[in-house]
């Protein structure tokens, strides 16, 4: 059975049985500022889980794709994937554990269905703990379907417990199903769950029972919910008969592009596998990404950071590989080709996907090399070191000022008989990012260094100009970084090509507009989420009941703000942009100032 098979043989299943059939969403949540990328199916139906009625009904059905990257550097293993695709159906406060239960049993073992082995099906029930029961119905569902007793395994909340996907939100016991692989089993401990090959688990059924409190305690939900969730990737690798998701057609077209450029075999030597897989599979979430319709592109921050740090590792395991031509397009037409007619999206995003590809796999060549020419350098001066030992303030200055990531260092200083001080790099390392958490800190609490009368005044006109800017040149327009003092305001965001002498003028008078009309300027305490229901500018993350100050300027601008802010838009000058210029690849940064 081909994937494009299972995808619609689940979702006809599940129609026949009063399902109605919706869409999947952006692999970026929308409104969810806890989580960077939707990581399964039930994500974007968290409101519906918490008790929204949804529009298409109480049962509901699709494919989604998600993408999980916590476990990024065990992906080349037999079943870690950044990308995969999940099936999923739902109850809405309408069915519970019996159907759920006996359909995943007969799509999982009808001859019309997938006609899998019984014999070779184990399926898990939750245990029982402090907050909540063992799950008895489950299992008593499971012996009345034919599971027997010894392959249905009670687990602890570590393996039989789903979510919430944030702190807080709908959760519950689950009850997963995997199939033997036929591997001989590892030892006396070996069950599903257990990591060794042999259980594969390819479907997950949650029971949602509970709401999870801020405060860690779980309250009863009225009228629990159904949330299941199968992976196309697993379950096809089953239904092909191999061990492993790479082998399957999902990604045996991408292994041979790959083949095909490296003059390397797939299988050669534990690494080049290693090697292939990850390229494979990193290649597709970062094509994925790029061809979301919500346009991440790579950075330093949020999702642009995971984009970046998929196409880097492609690379380096390219260059492992003997790659040192751009050749990441190529892999990424692979995934395109191998996703037509499931997500066009990929192929009517086909330029910018090949065109960001290109140019960040090139910036980075020029990253490692630089680091490289700074690595030869250094290296007279690290060969006179009696302990051989390059120390973790050199590794961490090639890091930090040429990119050059410390794993390279480590190669580079192998081939010449030297070492790296690791610890002393990861000292580094952390020191350098608990300053930047606390840089960070600072920012959200108001992005002021002080809190004069003028740097207030500063720190208002910067809500006044992003607001301008959005309307000037587009919703594009988000806030990349701020920084005030008590002669200037600077502001970064996210805007792609120079603006135009017009569209200066156009925001200088849109802000001047609002000062001279002595707009006041308001503060209300809400929750996060209500601050964005009102339709407020929130940029940083937080959870949704955080509660947050939100800065209003008449009707003019909203904003989630740590503040202080002047009271009222009299008096505070005429603002004019001094300069405008690149600050990062796809950010502009003004410099403006308010003259009496
Ligand atoms: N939400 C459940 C999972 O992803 C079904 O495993």
């Amino acid at each position: 059975m081909t994937a494009n098979e299972l995808r619609r043989k689940y979702i006809d299943f599940f129609i026949a049985r009063g399902h109605a059939e919706i869409s999947g969403k952006s692999l970026i949540p929308e409104n969810d500022p806890t989580v960077l990328f939707t990581t399964a199916g039930m994500h974007p139906l968290v409101p519906y889980l918490l008790g929204q009625d949804h529009p298409a009904g109480s049962r509901l059905t699709d494919v989604q794709k998600c993408i999980r990257t916590g476990d990024i550097e065990s992906v080349g293993d037999a079943s870690h994937l950044t990308f995969f695709e999940m099936l999923g159906n739902w109850s809405l406060r309408d069915y519970f554990k019996k159907e759920a239960l006996s359909w995943s049993y007969e799509f999982l073992t009808s001859p019309e269905y997938l006609g899998l082995e019984v014999d070779r099906i184990s399926v898990t029930v939750f245990a029982g703990d402090e907050d909540a029961p063992f799950d008895q119905e489950s299992y008593d569902a499971w012996l009345a379907l034919g599971i027997p007793a010894e392959r249905i395994y009670k687990l602890p909340k570590a393996d039989n417990w789903w979510g919430p996907a944030g702190q807080t939100g709908p959760c519950g016991p689950d009850s997963e199903m995997f199939y033997d692989t036929g591997i001989d089993s590892c030892g006396e401990d070996c069950r599903p769950g257990c990591h060794c090959g042999k259980y594969f688990e390819i479907w997950n059924n949650v029971f949602m029972q509970y709401d999870k409190q801020a405060d860690g305690s779980f309250l009863p939900l009225a009228k629990p919910c159904v949330d299941t969730g199968m992976g196309v990737e697993r379950t096809i690798t089953m239904l092909q008969g191999q061990k492993n998701v790479y082998e399957t057609e999902l990604f045996v077209p991408l292994l041979d592009i790959i083949a095909s450029i490296s003059g390397h075999s797939y299988q050669e030597s534990a690494d080049t596998t290693q090697s292939f897989r990850v390229i494979a599979d990193h290649v597709k979430t970062a094509t994925m990404i790029l061809g979301d319709e919500t346009g991440v592109k790579p950075s330093n921050l949020g999702q642009g950071y995971i984009l970046r740090r998929l196409i880097r590792r492609a690379v380096r395991h390219g260059l492992k590989l003997g790659i040192e031509e751009d050749f990441l397009g190529q892999v990424a037409d692979g995934v395109i080709a191998l996703y037509k007619g499931v997500y066009d999206e990929l192929s009517d995003r086909r330029d910018t996907i090949i065109s960001e590809l290109a140019l960040e796999e090139a910036q980075f060549r020029k990253t490692l090399e630089h680091g490289h020419k700074e690595f030869d350098k250094l290296l007279p001066n690290l060969l006179r070191n009696p302990k051989k030992i390059i120390s973790g303030k050199v590794s961490f200055r090639l890091y930090d000022t040429y990119g050059f990531p410390v794993e390279l260092t480590e190669e580079l200083a192998a081939e010449h008989g030297l070492t790296v001080d690791r610890e002393g790099f990861d000292e580094a390392f952390k020191k350098h990012q608990e300053a930047s958490k606390k840089g960070a800190d600072k920012t959200f609490k108001g992005g002021l260094a002080d809190d004069s009368e003028m740097s207030m005044k500063y720190h208002t006109a910067t809500h006044l100009l992003h607001e301008a800017l959005r309307q000037v040149l587009g919703d594009h327009v988000a806030q990349k970084g701020s920084n005030i003092t008590a002669e200037r305001l600077r502001f970064d965001f996210v805007h792609p090509e120079p603006m135009t002498p017009e569209q200066k003028k156009a925001v200088e008078d849109l802000v001047n507009a609002q000062i001279e009309a002595k707009l006041p300027v308001t503060m209300t305490t809400m929750t996060l989420q209500e601050a964005r229901d009102l339709g407020a500018r929130a940029l940083f993350e937080g959870k949704y009941d955080e509660q947050v100050k939100v800065y209003r300027i008449g009707e003019f601008s909203t904003e989630v703000c740590g503040g202080p802010h002047v009271e009222s838009l009299e008096g505070m000058g005429m603002f004019k942009i001094k300069k405008e210029q690149s600050s990062s690849r796809g950010v502009r940064r003004i410099r403006a100032v308010l003259t009496a």
